[in-house]
């Protein structure tokens, strides 16, 4: 995989202990680009530090293998070029000198190609991936940052990682933002953009990116800031934080997720914060001093809220609370105090979870969108997890009220190509077509449906029921789904398959789903329509492009 003599360049200070003749620390002087580090999952996790001048520099927990690596995981070292590093693990130390330097990430030939490598949903090179944090658009970009341990492909050194795109499709990866501090671990966030230099962190007209995270240590979860004047390559962490402090008032430890937007109306900013059973409302002036205002119960982690127009008529609005799981409530903000008039309903469910949409959209497209984190395991690669398709929330008039609608995001479009298109078929029939179709790695199948006899229908890949509708309960994919048309036998499902997930959006958005790709082992059946005497009404099959070049 590599050689010998890039491997070593590395000088080895020999510290001798009592059980091996190992070196306990290596120091070299980072003239390369990334330092690769092998993994093993089976060996325990050590702490592994990097110093600077005998300064701690940064520090993380890794499984160093011993033997052949299960998979290679990196540091960026773009910032530390010429420095020289001294590396200090305690762990099992026969990994340390196979950490080498390199210009290339170990594996890159391969990056992107890997056999389970999601090829239109965004996952991260190297390791583990949960929550989307501080989506933003700004100059051109959206940002997207996220939960992130760079070091193995499971939960552990919470992190910002970071990835930037011009139209959502297609992201870049770049070096992690926001790295574990002497106050804790980086867990989910939000940012915004500092137009009128509220905290003064702005120079000369280049407006301040702030993000607003929490820091988890053992003992407490506290608010911080940090700032960037470079559209988020590079942070400053705030001097003063924490920013909020409130485990004594709510006797918990669970004060996390700040999000945090600009209210118009009463030129302050707002943050909402989950603390122990629900959603707390603060506002400030200048984003560094926080009041308590008000605390909706029944929401859990990563908190949002937003307006939205009814049925697009932007003189009618209604504002949006949810929680991790997406479960939401509509009802009217004051800038202080969310008042709650529906809910809570859902709209989307499945491996969705901590989901967050973009702030600072320009005003000639104030559409809003959000990102979910997809729970999806990644079996055998060397990340692990997704990010969901983007999608624009819509507040639309239904039979039930006003409710919440998903659809991807219109840019999604240029990833599909229409390969098939088949017309009023008898389920046989369809059958029988969808039997010489071959692409299916990944694609998108977009049919409509018509029941005629009870109970239940759908469509399967390869044994796995990715659509199944139960018109004796309404149950589509188990969860309760009440068509607009209560007697109507018709459903239209758009699905989104991909090499690990699948994403399923019902009726034009009502309600949408999403799963692991998980084939029944040895099927061979493909696309198959399955049920009693249905009526396939229409069905397109397109090609899916990859977004990684
Ligand atoms: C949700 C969550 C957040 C927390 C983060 C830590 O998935 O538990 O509440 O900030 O993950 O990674």
């Amino acid at each position: 995989m590599k050689s010998a003599l890039k491997r070593i360049a590395l000088s080895v200070l020999i510290v001798s202990n009592s059980c091996s003749l190992l070196a306990q620390s290596v120091s070299l002087t980072i003239t390369k680009r990334y330092l690769n580090l092998p993994v093993s999952q089976t060996q325990d996790r050590g702490t592994m530090q990097f110093l600077i001048n005998n300064k701690p520099e940064r520090s993380f927990k890794i499984r160093l293998a011993v033997d052949k690596p299960d998979y290679w995981v990196f540091c960026d070292m773009a910032a530390l070029q010429g420095k020289t590093i001294t590396i200090n693990y305690d762990g099992k130390l026969e990994g340390l000198p196979k950490i080498y330097q390199d210009d290339k990430i170990a594996g890159q030939d391969s990056l992107y190609k890997e056999k389970n490598r999601p090829q239109y949903h965004f996952s991260t090179r190297r390791g583990w991936i949960n929550d989307p944090n501080g989506l933003i658009f700004y100059e051109g970009e959206y940002h997207l940052f996220y939960q992130h341990n760079p070091y193995e492909r499971e939960w552990e050194n919470m992190s910002w990682g970071h990835a930037v795109s011009k139209d959502m499709i297609h992201w870049e990866e770049l070096p992690t933002a926001l790295s574990p501090d002497s106050l804790g671990t980086m867990f989910s966030g939000s940012t915004v953009i500092d137009y009128a230099n509220t905290a003064g962190f702005n120079k000369g007209n280049v407006p301040a990116m702030i993000a607003f995270f929490t820091v988890d240590n053992p003992e407490k979860q506290i608010q911080c800031m940090a700032y960037s004047l470079d559209k988020g390559r590079t942070w400053t962490k705030y001097d003063r934080n924490p920013l909020i402090d409130s485990k004594a008032k709510w006797d918990s430890k669970d004060t996390r997720d700040p999000r945090v937007f600009w209210y118009t109306p009463g030129n302050h900013w707002v943050m909402v914060l989950n603390e122990r059973d629900g959603h707390s409302i603060y506002t400030s002036k200048n984003l560094k001093e926080w009041t308590y205002e008000s605390h909706v119960t029944g929401f859990w982690e990563c908190p949002d809220l937003f307006e939205l127009p009814i049925d697009g008529d932007k003189s009618k609005t209604k504002w949006v609370m949810y929680g991790a799981s997406t479960t939401y409530m509509i009802g009217s903000f004051d800038g202080k105090t969310f008042t709650p008039e529906s809910g809570k309903h859902y709209y989307t469910t499945g491996t969705i979870y901590a989901a967050q949409t973009f702030g600072n959209m320009p005003e000639r497209d104030p559409r809003r969108i959000q990102i979910g984190w997809g729970r999806v395991p990644q079996p055998g690669m060397p990340f692990n997890h997704m990010m969901l398709l983007p999608t624009e929330l819509t507040l639309r008039t239904t039979k039930n009220g006003l409710r919440l609608s998903s659809v991807p995001v219109k840019e999604t479009e240029q990833l599909f190509e229409q390969a098939q298109h088949w017309s009023s078929l008898s389920a046989e029939e369809a059958n029988e077509k969808l039997k010489s179709v071959n692409q299916l790695d990944q694609f998108r199948v977009k049919a409509t449906l018509q029941l005629s006899h009870a109970t239940s229908a759908g469509l399967s890949l390869f044994g796995q029921r990715i659509l199944d509708y139960d018109l004796n309960s309404n149950l589509l994919n188990k969860v309760f789904y009440s068509p607009e048309n209560r007697t109507s036998m018709e459903l239209t499902a758009d699905i989104y398959v991909d090499r690990t997930s699948i994403e399923v959006f019902i009726d034009g958005g009502a309600y949408s789903y999403s799963m692991e790709r998980k084939p029944v082992l040895g099927n061979k059946e493909g696309l198959q329509f399955w049920g009693n005497r249905i009526a396939v009404k229409d069905i397109t099959l397109y090609t899916a492009k990859s977004i990684w070049k």
